[in-house]
C-alpha cells in the first residue's frame, strides 16, 4: 500500500517534470498571460484578426518593385541608393548615359577619408597611393601588368572622366581592370570616386598656374 503511494507520486512527478520538456515552444504555466502574449500588433500579423484593413493582416505589403528607403538604417548614414539597381547596361550607350551622373554621397570630411581607406585598399595596388599608375601589382614582376603611366589618373583624357564614368568603370570594370561591384557596395564606391576626383582636383590646382598641362602628362 505504502509503496503503491510512493510509486504513483514518482510517476507523477515524473509527468510534471518531463511534461515541461515536451514542447521548448510552450510556455508552460501562464499566470501572467499579458506578458507571455504581446499586446502589440507586429507588422503583418493577422493571427489578431484586427481591423485595421479587411483582411485582417496589420499592414499593406510593399506595392512590386519598392525599393528599401533604409535612411540611418546601416551605419548611421543616408544609405538612399545602396538599393538602387544600376540602370545603365554594359554598352557604348549605357557608358554614355552614365557619364552624366553625379557623385549621391556628400562631400565631407568622414566620406572623403572612407573613400582615400578603400581606395588605398582596393585600387592603389594598381593605381598607386597617389593614382599614378604606379602601385605595387603594377611594378611588379618588371610590369608584367599590362598597367603603365598612360593609365595615371592625370593624364588629360583621365583628367576629363566625369565621376558617373568612373563609377560606370568600377560597375563593369575596364579591359585589364576587373569589376569592384561586388567588392564594394556603391556608397563605398562613390566614396572612393570622391577621393580619386580630389587627387585629380588637387593636381589640377597644382598645375594651374604652370598654363598648359604638362607634355608628359598627355602620353
Ligand atoms: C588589378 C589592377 C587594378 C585595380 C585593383 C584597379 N584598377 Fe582601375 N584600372 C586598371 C587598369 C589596367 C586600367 C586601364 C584600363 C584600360 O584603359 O585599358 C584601369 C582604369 C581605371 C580607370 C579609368 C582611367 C584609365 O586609366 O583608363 C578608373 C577611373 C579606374 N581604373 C578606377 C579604379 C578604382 C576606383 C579602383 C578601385 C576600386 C580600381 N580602378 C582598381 C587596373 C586596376
Amino acid at each position: 500500500m505504502k509503496k503503491t503511494t510512493i510509486f504513483t507520486l514518482a510517476a507523477l512527478g515524473m509527468m510534471t517534470i518531463t511534461s515541461c520538456f515536451r514542447d521548448p515552444k510552450h510556455p508552460g504555466l501562464e499566470y501572467m498571460p499579458d506578458m507571455a502574449h504581446s499586446v502589440a500588433v507586429e507588422t503583418y500579423d493577422e493571427s489578431k484578426n484586427t481591423d485595421i484593413y479587411a483582411d485582417g493582416l496589420s499592414a499593406r505589403t510593399p506595392i512590386h518593385g519598392t525599393i528599401p528607403f533604409a535612411q540611418g538604417a546601416l551605419f548611421g548614414e543616408t544609405r538612399h541608393s545602396a538599393y538602387m539597381p544600376y540602370h545603365h547596361p554594359n554598352t557604348p550607350e549605357g557608358l554614355e548615359a552614365a557619364k552624366a551622373d553625379l557623385n549621391p554621397m556628400e562631400l565631407n570630411e568622414v566620406n572623403m577619408a572612407e573613400g582615400k581607406r578603400l581606395f588605398n585598399i582596393y585600387c592603389a595596388p594598381c593605381h598607386g597611393e597617389e593614382g599614378k599608375a604606379n602601385g605595387s601589382v603594377t611594378l611588379a614582376n618588371n610590369h608584367a601588368f599590362p598597367m603603365s603611366e598612360a593609365f595615371s589618373y592625370f593624364t588629360d583624357v583621365n583628367l576629363a572622366i566625369t565621376e558617373g564614368e568612373m563609377f560606370y568603370i568600377t560597375q563593369y570594370g575596364k579591359n585589364s581592370m576587373g569589376s569592384y561591384a561586388t567588392q564594394l557596395n556603391r556608397e563605398e564606391r562613390w566614396k572612393v570616386i570622391m577621393y580619386v576626383k580630389s587627387m585629380q582636383a588637387k593636381f589640377k590646382a597644382e598645375n594651374a598656374t604652370a598654363s598648359a598641362p604638362k607634355a608628359e602628362e598627355t602620353k
